[in-house]
């Protein structure tokens, strides 16, 4: 059984990140008539109960989505995301949280497909019901790292993969770089998203550098940081890596990062970073 349980987690302003970032994705891919492919390699329950008393323990929600819940201001880009929020709150109070495989879901269209591993039994239940008798959505109990060479590369051609660790095993930012290699090896035009958590400056180096010596190109790196450098009694920035970004990802990111970072800051510690490490 894994220690790691997103509940813990949901609606944080990780989470907010992420997501946010993940409908620009998605609707970057949906605008080619072309079926697309989405695989979530660590892909957790689905939906978040906001009320469960694990997601009160830490209640990070109220730092996360409960800080953009109530705004009448949410930029253009960050719309799509607020609007799958909304579509798990009918009643208008902010109680269920979207994760990932949920939120790729709204995006499908009836000839793509979405792919979906998870390694915690009782989660992979929870998510496999949640989706149960959806023929565009599969879920299996099976390691998010194994999954990359188990469907790819997909027969549509194009499409997304979202490698979302829970970071709690050593040495997984030399895991995460291993299978990005092994993944890009086997499909090289796909468009692949790693979140990673921000660490110490030694560690953050460490990782670029092991990505940059993976030969790939085309990497554009999104990092949001809502505390001080240094700052280690929880978690203070996490970023998205993204390789074969979209046209026009990009900027939108540039538009949303300081509007997220002005919303979600403690006392506007912190900042955002958008940076190809590995251009065309
Ligand atoms: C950060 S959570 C995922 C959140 C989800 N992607 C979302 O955005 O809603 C990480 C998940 O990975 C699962 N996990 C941990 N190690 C895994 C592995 N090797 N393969 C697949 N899933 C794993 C954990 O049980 C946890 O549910």
């Amino acid at each position: 059984m894994l220690a790691y349980r997103h509940l813990f987690h949901a609606g944080n302003f990780a989470d907010v990140f992420k997501h946010a970032l993940l409908t620009r994705l998605l609707i970057a891919l949906g605008k080619k008539d072309k079926p697309f492919f989405y695989l979530d390699t660590h892909a957790g329950i689905g939906r978040y109960d906001l009320n469960h008393e694990w997601a009160q323990k830490l209640a990070e929600h109220r730092d996360g989505i409960a800080r953009l819940w109530e705004r009448t201001d949410i930029p253009g880009p960050l719309e799509p995301y607020m609007a799958c929020v909304r579509a798990e709150n009918a009643g208008g109070r902010l109680r269920w949280y979207p994760g990932s495989p949920r939120i790729a879901r709204a995006f499908l269209r009836p000839g793509d497909r979405a792919e979906l591993t998870e390694l915690n039994r009782d989660d992979a239940n929870a998510l496999g019901k949640l989706f149960d008798g959806d023929r565009q959505v599969h879920v299996h109990l099976m390691d998010g790292y194994q999954a990359l060479k188990a469907f790819l590369p997909p027969k549509e051609r194009r499409g997304l993969v979202l490698i979302d660790s829970s970071f709690d095993r050593a040495r997984e930012f030399a895991r995460l770089t291993d299978a990005l290699a092994t993944a890009h090896r086997r499909w090289a035009s796909g468009v692949y998203a790693l979140w990673y958590p921000l660490m110490d400056g030694t560690a953050m180096h460490a990782f670029e550098r092991g990505v940059v010596a993976t030969g790939i190109r085309r990497i554009l790196k999104l990092e949001l940081s809502v505390l001080p450098e240094g700052w280690n009694e929880s978690l203070r920035g996490c970023g998205l890596l993204l390789v074969n970004p979209p046209y026009g990802l990009e900027d939108e990111a540039r538009k949303m990062l300081p509007w997220l970072w002005r919303t979600l800051s403690e006392e506007r510690t912190g900042g955002t970073e958008v940076r190809w490490v590995v251009p065309e």
